[in-house]
């Protein structure tokens, strides 16, 4: 397999050590986008490209028939659980796995330690996708296993695969990502999607992020001098509608309201797209969001050209396919 660069992983959950080397993809963890150069984001990319087929054909490979990938969800997922399954099983892979840690010993009276978690499931599986509510947890987990691990989110820290994700879509709908604008609606404070996705622009050149979040749920200080050290040029809006009209993507995502137990419907209007914010849109904008919504993504975006949220779902699915092929140094 034609390796790219490839970083060892960021082991401190506060975004603090970024050890970069040059090394293959082969058998490494995934827990940061900060451990990404670009050449091995557009590695990603180019092994997405070539499996793409598989998706759009609904077809199956045997790339992996001899591996097996336990999916560990110690928080709810839909999409990034569901995905990573079938990306290794349209590889020929097999999966085994929880979707609620209270079905295992981690949730049951034993409170079973990460640590020790780690040392069983190496011996069943050869890759581990772990999504966990701490920050750092799959870090650690990859600390004592003594196989792959790739985060599929830890608390609100980051969600790297979902980085890359997103930045393929870019790829794919605007066919590059150097010289855009992107607006960034969300809670910029707890959200790992945000954060990683920052991380990622951050290697690209010549990009401007527009950042608008409530007062109280600003991008934090560590993550902005990180990602402005890097030359992301990052300028604080208060309204969707101050850039809406000279951005190519808007990347909307959910801002849970203090009242959204009662309401579930209580995101200030400044924060919300809905059809007739987009009559202010260029042609080719993009609108992309992580799902799950809430009603700061009006239904009525998704008959319109620019929604591109359900696509990126399955962009989504061939990224993940070819990380894992990175990983076991398979090629497609
Ligand atoms: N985007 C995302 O991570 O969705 P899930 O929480 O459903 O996995």
């Amino acid at each position: 397999l034609p390796i790219g660069k490839y970083y060892i992983p960021c082991t401190r959950p506060d975004f603090g050590s970024v050890v970069e080397q040059e090394l293959e993809f082969s058998g490494r963890d995934i827990v940061s986008l900060l451990d990404f150069s670009r050449d091995g984001i557009e590695k990603v990319f180019s092994v997405s490209d070539s499996l793409e087929y598989v998706v759009k054909n609904r077809t199956r490979l045997e790339l992996l028939k001899d591996k097996v990938m336990a999916a560990l969800f110690y928080e709810a997922s839909t999409r990034t659980r569901l995905s990573f399954e079938c990306a290794m099983l349209r590889l020929g892979g097999a999966v085994t796995g929880f979707a609620d840690a209270r079905v295992s010993r981690a949730g049951d009276r034993f409170r079973e330690r990460l640590a020790d978690t780690a040392r069983v499931v190496e011996n069943y599986a050869d890759v581990v996708v772990i999504r966990h509510h701490e920050n750092g947890a799959p870090a650690e987990f990859a600390r004592h296993a003594n196989v792959p691990v790739i985060s599929g989110g830890d608390g609100t820290n980051e969600h790297p695969t979902q980085g890359l994700l997103d930045l393929y879509t870019v790829k794919k709908e605007l066919g590059e990502i150097d010289g855009k604008d992107i607006l960034i609606s969300s809670d910029m404070k707890n959200e790992r999607a945000v954060h990683s996705l920052l991380f990622g622009l951050a290697k690209f050149d010549d990009v401007t992020v527009y950042l608008l979040a409530p007062d109280d749920l600003k991008l934090s200080r560590h993550v902005r001098e990180s990602i402005s050290r890097q030359g992301l040029r990052c300028t604080d809006v208060s309204d969707l509608n101050q850039v809406i009209g000279k951005v190519d993507v808007v990347y909307s995502d959910t801002i849970i309201q203090p009242t959204f137990n009662e309401t579930r419907r209580a995101t200030p209007d400044r924060f919300i797209l809905n059809a007739s914010k987009l009559e202010k849109a260029k042609d080719n904008m993009i609108v992309l969001h992580p799902l799950p919504r809430l009603d700061e993504l009006s239904d009525d975006v998704d008959m319109s050209p620019h929604a591109k949220f359900f696509e990126q779902t399955k962009y989504g699915v061939i990224t993940r396919m070819a990380l894992l092929c990175l990983i076991f140094g398979r090629s497609p």
